[in-house]
């Protein structure tokens, strides 16, 4: 299947060679209605399957950036879909087929972190996979990678570094930290945010980690940036709400545009 996918793209594609993937998460799509050479829907692509959930169009997008080719998922699968976690991160084996070596995954998230405040960007600095399950997990395929692929370092220093200047160099202020995956679809409890808390976490989320593994595993660069979308249950008195977190997205969605195109150029 996966070769399947990655020739009928190919034949879509041409002569474009993608060297950066980047997984654009919840309102965090118009890079990819700014910037379409191509685009191809997930449901036309043999093994992907189409999104379902609003604010994640759907679609694979390639086009020129700051001087790179680049291949957006304008949205991605989620586990908490229904979809098998294999599925979920299908299409990272397919970018890196491609040729992908760099990838970037982003997310909307929340922050565990009380100094976190909504519409902040927090470059990933490593992860915690709490979703139960392991997208490796099955025959491991030796071409791609390892059977017990290193985790040590996923989100290289040196690129959380290059993350950090092009933050500054664009007056953009980043916050750092580890990101922890729950699969949702329901937000954490207060106690499961405490427990995050307590081991080490400063955002939670329902995504990205899956992705980050495989693309580790297939030996591609990762870097993580998470846009926080609200202070986490018991973080704040507020309620949480899918409304609320498109809207935080939104409000971030000028300067996560800014960043992306800086960290392309100094990939
Ligand atoms: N928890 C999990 N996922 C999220 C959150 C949250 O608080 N906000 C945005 N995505």
């Amino acid at each position: 299947m996966l070769e399947t996918a990655v020739e009928f793209i190919k034949g879509k594609i041409g002569e474009f060679k993608p060297e950066i993937g980047i997984v654009l998460g919840s309102g965090l799509g118009e890079l990819a209605d700014e910037y379409c050479d191509c685009a191809i829907p997930y449901s036309e692509i043999p093994g992907f399957e189409a999104s379902t959930v609003s604010g994640h169009k759907g679609r694979l997008v390639f086009a020129r950036i700051n001087g790179k080719n680049v291949i957006m998922m304008q949205g991605r699968f989620h586990f908490y879909e229904g979809h098998s976690i294999h599925k979920v991160v299908f299409p990272i084996k397919v970018m890196r087929k491609l040729g992908v070596e760099n990838l970037i995954v982003t997310n909307a998230a929340g922050g565990v972190n009380p100094d976190f405040k909504p519409s902040d960007l927090m470059i990933i600095t490593d992860h915690i996979n709490h979703m139960g399950v392991n997208p490796l997990i099955g025959p491991n395929d030796d071409s791609m990678g390892k059977r017990f692929p290193d985790m040590s370092e996923v989100y290289t220093e040196k690129y959380v570094n290059l993350v950090e200047k092009a933050g500054e160099k664009l007056g953009i202020s980043l916050q750092k930290g580890v990101y922890m995956a729950f699969t949702g679809p329901s937000y954490e409890t207060p106690a499961e945010v405490r427990m995050a808390r307590v081991i080490g976490a400063d955002a939670v989320g329902m995504s990205t980690v899956p992705e980050a593994i495989t693309a580790s595993w297939a030996g591609m660069k990762v870097i993580g940036i998470s846009c926080i979308c609200n202070s986490a249950a018991g973080v704040s008195t507020v309620g949480l709400s899918h409304e609320d977190v498109i809207k935080a997205a939104g409000d971030a969605k000028e300067k996560f545009k800014q960043l992306v195109k800086e960290i392309i150029k100094e990939l």
